[in-house]
């Protein structure tokens, strides 16, 4: 049982494998937190009630409980609590924004609760879910907070419903789905910032007094910031110390605050916010919130990553439509716009010639789309590009011997289209104001269920009787003008939410509809990288930048919430970097990070290239189970210690795959010792790749590796115990 009701002490326990987490009922009505750490032995909490001026309290418990400074399991708008608040609701029969809401009732629920329209883990019956029942007096509405235990990964859920019984509507103001009040004010934060090409970039600081968010108004997750981020001890290590991960199992615009305050904790809240969010409910209507997640350890950040792998592996990722994932020859760097049915097919004929499983026929295909300015929105085959049609293309491709796969990019626009001659009113855009575009395009109300339908029956009609196997779906530009017609004024607030809950139910659509194809989502590379995405899609495609020293960066960056299966990763050619020995072999190493892949004009390389390539794809194959499904440890970091090195293990401890990539600043001479601690002692490893031998202790105490001054290096250990 992983949660106990004490009816006794007035306290929930939530066990996952290594955690625990506890709240109190305070006077029978406040759910306080009591405590989040170490589940085991010697473990302490307390209800602290510290005494502080200035803020408001109810009479009746006196001092004994401040709105203020109290430990909540929920924050509350505008009633004493003056810290950042999860929960802000208008009254809009009255226009109040106070908004309190008093325990009523917790019960435990075999398995989880499914959301409606929107992704959220898996779980099965022997799963524990807590339904902790809140009820508002004044409004009349229930609230009702879950969560859900995923104790092999030590990950617990939260999300809300929220019912109006009363009999006037109500407008949620903000939404914060995770509230959390971690008793310390001396953390670390580490989160991942970027833009178009440089997404996750790394950051750590300490947490100042004061409140420092992260967050996305863009509609989508964003290259900006990533919704996951932690916080730790500021002694935590990679292996050592406190550390907590967060994230949100959401792809739109969302909101992540952490809040010192002055009793010496801080809040850490994650939701929709409210800049892009607002929600009318009217009497009888019910409000279903995205799921978060959070995880703690005791055992270093590197083990919270290590959770969150697991977790994505486990309960969030679709099972792999084919025994092993396709090495993929895409077309987009090779070709950009310029394809047809003729270079196609001869491009399919060459991967298929160096053990390629798949080419995806990336932008290009499709109405008048010869560059980025026109054609979105119109997916039938370009006719002057393909003369018969997709099928008998797709047929002489797979004569070949290779899968294949189709780029689409369904959200979107361009006014230059049939589609927008016949439905502008389609295209977001506010009322009375000029169109903005950004890469000359426009983006769907994919809140209008019409227009997803219209795309359920497009996509119906191209692809219904061919053999596609894959779809790359791609979203190129973000929300601005938010507005749809199809809403009334007062339920403008919900566009941005309605917009993704239409992305869910179309990618769910081809999910259902294709179930051979496996689905890669990308938005520009790396800008829609999240656990809402990652439900529906195998892998994302990582960054648009496929420069390998860059890639160790984002790469690195993306480890931290998410697992390496999800990452995928391409060798590609820039200056005929694939000619040259060296170069491939880095750029190959770099991409063995994740799914490999390759994006070139393979018509144009040399016979020398393409055996390496050949040998490197039966090398992938070797390591394959362990870069998928190995537990991944970081030992450098790319841009401050001039390589990224990082090692997979399987869970025996009997195969380990350490890599070592130089980065920036790699041109010094220097000698790295990669320490790695799961290696056994007492055991001996033969390293298949250089052929010595060490022992575990070896391992332990750590392998030296110099670097090379000509940068652009990389080496690789497979060390497998005898
Ligand atoms: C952006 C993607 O990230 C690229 O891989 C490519 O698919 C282009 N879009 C095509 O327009």
């Amino acid at each position: 049982m992983s949660i106990k009701i004490s009816r006794k002490t007035n306290e929930i326990i939530i066990k996952t494998a290594n955690t625990m987490y506890v709240m109190g009922i305070k006077f029978g009505k406040f759910p306080v937190h009591l405590y989040y750490g170490r589940n085991g032995r010697g473990v302490k909490y307390e209800y602290k009630s510290p005494v502080t001026s200035f803020s408001p309290y109810f009479e009746e418990h006196g001092y004994d409980y401040f709105p203020d400074v109290a430990a909540s399991e929920f924050s509350f708008f505008g009633y004493g609590d003056f810290r950042a608040d999860a929960l802000r609701l208008r009254d809009m029969s009255t226009g109040s924004d106070t908004t309190m809401f008093y325990y009523k009732k917790a019960r435990v629920l075999k398995g989880r609760v499914d959301i409606p329209g929107l992704p959220c883990a898996e779980a099965d019956e022997n799963t524990e879910t807590l339904e902790l029942t809140m009820v508002d007096e004044v409004t009349g509405c229930e609230l009702k907070l879950y969560y859900t235990v995923f104790a092999d990964c030590d990950v617990i859920s939260r999300y809300f419903t929220l019912t109006n019984r009363g009999k006037n509507p109500v407008k949620i103001e903000k939404c914060m789905m995770l509230c959390l009040d971690i008793d310390k004010d001396d953390l670390d934060m580490i989160s991942f910032h970027g833009s178009h090409c440089f997404e996750r970039m790394y950051t750590r600081e300490h947490v100042a007094p004061g409140n420092r968010s992260i967050f996305s108004r863009r509609g989508a997750s964003s290259h900006q910031f990533n919704p996951f981020f932690m916080l730790c001890d500021p002694k935590a290590t990679e292996e050592r110390g406190d550390a907590y991960g967060f994230n949100l199992v959401y792809s739109g615009s969302f909101l992540s605050e952490v809040e010192t305050e002055q009793c010496g904790k801080t809040r850490v809240l994650s939701g929709l916010g409210s800049d892009n969010f607002s929600y009318l409910l009217e009497p009888g209507e019910t409000f279903t919130s995205p799921e978060a997640v959070m995880s703690y350890s005791n055992r270093g950040i590197g083990q919270v990553s290590r959770n969150m792998h697991k977790f994505t592996r486990n309960h969030i990722l679709p099972n792999d439509r084919f025994e092993k994932r396709p090495v993929v020859l895409n077309s987009w760097e090779a070709f950009w716009f310029d394809i047809d049915e003729d270079v196609m097919t001869r491009f399919a004929a060459e991967a298929a010639k160096v053990g390629m499983d798949m080419v995806v026929m990336d932008d290009g295909w499709f109405g008048g789309r010869i560059d980025d300015r026109r054609g979105l929105g119109d997916w039938w085959p370009n006719p002057d590009r393909f003369k018969n049609g997709l099928g008998s293309f797709i047929d002489n491709v797979k004569k070949s011997g290779v899968k294949f796969g189709i780029w689409i990019e369904p959200e979107m626009i361009n006014p230059d289209s049939q589609l927008f001659k016949e439905h502008p009113e389609w295209a977001i855009s506010a009322p009375g104001r000029e169109l903005l575009l950004s890469r000359s395009q426009a983006v769907l109300d994919m809140a209008n269920p019409e227009v997803v339908q219209y795309l359920k029956d497009r996509f119906e009609e191209t692809f219904g009787g061919l053999s596609i196997d894959y779809f790359k779906w791609d979203m190129n530009r973000h929300l601005s003008e938010v507005y749809s017609p199809t809403l009334p004024p007062e339920r403008q607030g919900e566009v941005s939410f309605r917009y993704m809950k239409g992305v869910y139910d179309l990618l769910r659509w081809l999910n259902e509809r294709f179930p051979n194809a496996m689905i890669e989502t990308c938005s520009g590379g790396g800008g829609r990288y999240d656990l809402g995405m990652m439900k529906y899609s195998t892998q994302i495609w990582t960054s648009d930048n496929t420069y390998p020293v860059a890639r160790t960066a984002i790469q690195y960056g993306s480890t931290f919430g998410y697992p390496a299966t999800t990452m995928s990763c391409h060798v590609a050619n820039h200056g005929d970097s694939v000619e040259n020995a060296r170069q491939l072999e880095y750029y190959y190493r770099v991409a063995l990070n994740g799914p490999l892949g390759y994006e070139f004009d393979i018509l144009k390389i040399g016979d020398t290239a393409k055996a390496a390539i050949s040998k490197q794809i039966a090398e992938y194959r070797e390591y394959e189970e362990l870069i998928l499904r190995g537990e991944l440890y970081r030992l450098q970091n790319p841009m401050k210690d001039g390589a990224y090195s990082y090692y997979f293990v399987n869970e025996d401890n009997s195969e380990i795959l350490l890599s070592y990539l130089q980065a920036f600043g790699d041109k010094k001479e220097k000698t790295n010792k990669l320490k790695i601690s799961r290696a056994e002692t007492g055991a001996t490893y033969i390293d298949t790749i250089g052929g010595n031998t060490y022992t575990g202790e070896d391992l332990r105490r750590g392998i030296e590796v110099k670097s090379d001054k000509d940068g652009g290096y990389a080496r690789m250990f497979h060390f497998v115990k005898e």
